[in-house]
């Protein structure tokens, strides 16, 4: 992929000022957590602040196990020479070279500190108290959150017997909605709609309600396989009521960084651009983040990596007695047939965290998906704890 010539300027000022100003000065191994690869690796260096986490097997918010690559770490690792400076030229870079990698204009793309902050300007630019939320139950949480918060009327429709986001029910209650939340795959369902089915669905809800936004939460966007499975990326950079987001949290293994993104149409961005906090995305996270769309190869072995070690946990589940739903994500959901609450408790107590309760299911918890070996004893705690169904 070429670079555009700003952020070549950028990359190489940076490379005056970081590399040579501030790494020569403080070597990679002055800070071993961060020269170091991966939570493994981190484990008995870590700084203070991570040693509670780093003693836990963490498969309680769908994080990526293996941290994030070498060469973002590395990019990080060159930003500390400009880190008294405002994140100005970092957010632009950032901004063109996720533009330039879904090859859409930058006047697309809002970026965001984590999609968290995406969906929650999504929500505050997009409902009112005449123009509520239609979100689903249970799905990923913040939309509701900020609605509930500012006392936004918020209706949450159940998902189907197959716990798949219910597409009609959402058709037949969107008139008058501010937005419709469309978490794809849905979060912790791990279930997917395929992009002709969602593309139809935004047609019809733009022609029963036309005031009415869609977001499209795709943070688990790049670890799913399925055929029909796609983008709503082209559809919403020519439909101004349609917003897509994005995370670098989950498969390039940023979440600690925190940054995400939206796309849609340029006067869309425009109407969201407002609500955003001033340079929310720090100078550590935009190189990061840079760093990692630019290798393929990692994503391609983090999927992989990800693949194997949930066909293994599934099975195990499995073999226990539980109904897994088919998941399409680095997480799943298992009916415990129990409080989940109280397998939590009884997890973490083993040195396992696992997902909470997720109403209205009162049965169901979700796992995600860690390294094999961290799979692998998980599944034996869980078989202790649950003692087969
Ligand atoms: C569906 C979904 N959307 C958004 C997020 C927020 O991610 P972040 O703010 O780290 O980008 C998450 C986090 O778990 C999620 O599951």
């Amino acid at each position: 992929m070429r670079m555009p010539s700003s952020r070549r300027s950028f990359l190489a000022s940076i490379g005056a000022a970081g590399v040579g100003a501030l790494a020569a000065a403080r070597p990679a191994h002055a800070l071993p957590w961060l020269s170091a690869r991966g939570r493994e690796a981190v484990a008995g260096q870590a700084p203070r602040l991570a040693r509670s986490a780093a003693d836990l097997i963490l498969l309680n918010s769908n994080e990526n196990p293996y941290g994030p690559a070498s060469d973002a770490i590395d990019a990080v690792m060159r930003m500390f020479g400009v880190s008294s400076r405002y994140p100005d030229a970092p957010e632009e870079e950032l901004r063109a070279a996720i533009a330039a990698n879904h090859k859409v204009a930058a006047e697309s793309v809002l970026i965001g500190c984590g999609s968290t902050e995406i969906l929650a300007i999504a929500t505050d630019a997009f409902t009112s108290a005449t123009r509520g939320l239609l979100s689903v139950a249970p799905s990923f949480e913040t939309p509701r959150d900020v609605a509930v918060r500012k006392g936004i009327p918020m209706e949450a429709l159940a998902v189907d017997g197959s716990f798949r986001i219910d597409l009609q029910a959402m058709y037949e209650r969107c008139r008058g909605a501010g937005m419709l939340f469309i978490c794809n795959p849905n979060n912790p369902t791990g279930t997917l709609h395929g992009i002709g089915d969602l593309v139809h669905f935004i047609g019809q809800v733009n022609a029963r309600s036309p005031e009415s936004y869609v977001l499209v939460d795709e943070a688990y966007f790049e670890y799913v396989a399925d055929p029909t499975y796609g983008t709503a990326i082209p559809e919403a950079v020519r439909n101004p009521r349609v917003v897509v987001s994005r995370t670098f949290s989950k498969v390039f293994g940023l979440a600690g960084l925190r940054a995400g993104y939206a796309i849609a149409h340029p006067d869309t961005i425009r109407m969201l651009e407002p609500y955003r906090i001033p340079s929310g995305v720090n100078v550590f996270a935009a190189a990061a983040a840079i760093a990692s769309l630019e290798l393929p190869e990692h994503l391609v072995r983090q999927q992989t990596l990800n693949a194997q070690a949930r066909a293994y946990a599934v099975s195990a589940m499995q073999q226990l007695g539980f109904a897994v739903v088919p998941s399409h994500t680095n997480f799943f959901l298992t009916d415990i047939k129990r409080d989940p609450r109280a397998f939590q408790s009884a997890m973490r107590a083993r040195g396992v965290a696992v997902g909470r309760l997720f109403p209205p299911l009162a049965t169901h918890a979700r796992i995600s998906i860690g390294t094999m070996d961290e799979m692998r004893t998980a599944m034996a705690v869980a078989a202790e704890v649950l003692g087969g169904a």
